[in-house]
């Protein structure tokens, strides 16, 4: 058996570029600006871990309404009602829009469902609850350990603005976590055009390409075209 046990990442084609899948209880960033597929990525993770890989899973949004979210979900054709019914998917929001609301809300559903996978959608909030940089850099330092102690495999949503040097807004979290996948639209340099492509920027204890990939949102879902990689110099941003 392998040392790094992985955990499936449930999006077609992905797992090819790391090993198999994501370190098992690591926390990976998913950054990319609005649009590119963050919030879909990770409704693909918690679900496909739930239906298929019997890792029950947590998806907290701090920005949509969790209705808003299952709408989503169920509109790729998702079984989605089944798994919230029997415990096996929770989507949900903190009660109040602070840092302990969110803490307890992470840990309350984990361990409602003894979950295996979380999703935080997204970290760009956690910016309004500190009171100054000092208390922010503190507050994301500490959620880090915090998630870690609960042996879940993190995907946390960073929101960036579009060729952006930084992977979060703190600049702080890309250093922290254990791996950063970076979701873009990028338009050609010629005859016009955009694709969704998505690459690995970093992932501890796994050899991984930095090449960029194509990546496709369609009707069932988030994939990834692992043989088909883009050269950026077709490509500006
Ligand atoms: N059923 C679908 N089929 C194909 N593409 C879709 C479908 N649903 C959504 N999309 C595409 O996915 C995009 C939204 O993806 P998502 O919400 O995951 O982005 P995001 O990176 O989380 O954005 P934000 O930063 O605004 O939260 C839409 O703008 C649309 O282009
Ligand atoms: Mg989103």
């Amino acid at each position: 058996m392998a040392i790094i046990e992985r955990t499936p990442s449930g999006v077609p084609g992905f797992d090819k570029l790391i090993e198999g899948g994501f370190p098992m209880g690591n926390t990976i960033l998913l950054s990319g600006s609005c649009g590119t597929g963050k919030s879909i990525f990770g409704m693909q993770f918690v679900y496909s871990g739930a239906k298929t890989y019997s890792e029950p899973g947590v998806y907290i949004t701090l920005e949509q309404k969790p209705e808003d979210v299952i709408k989503v979900m169920k509109n790729f054709g998702w079984d989605v009602d089944n798994l919230l019914k029997n415990k096996k998917l929770i989507v949900t929001k903190p009660k109040k829009d602070s840092y302990e609301a969110l803490k307890e809300c992470i840990f309350s559903s984990i361990n409602e469902i003894k979950a295996k996978r979380l999703v935080v959608d997204s970290l760009v909030l956690l910016g309004m609850y500190f009171k100054d940089e000092i208390e922010n850099r503190k507050g994301i330092r500490d959620l880090h350990l915090y998630i870690r102690e609960l042996n879940c495999t993190t995907l946390a949503v960073s929101d960036i603005k579009e060729r952006s040097e930084l992977y979060s807004v703190s600049g702080l979290s890309e250093f922290i976590v254990d791996g950063v996948v970076v979701l873009r639209i990028i338009s050609k340099e010629t005859g016009g055009g955009h694709t969704r492509a998505l690459f690995v920027r970093k992932m501890r204890g796994t050899d991984h390409s930095l090449d960029i990939f194509p990546m496709k949102i369609g009707n069932t879902g988030v994939e990834v075209f692992p043989n088909l990689r883009i050269f950026e110099q077709e490509y500006h941003q």
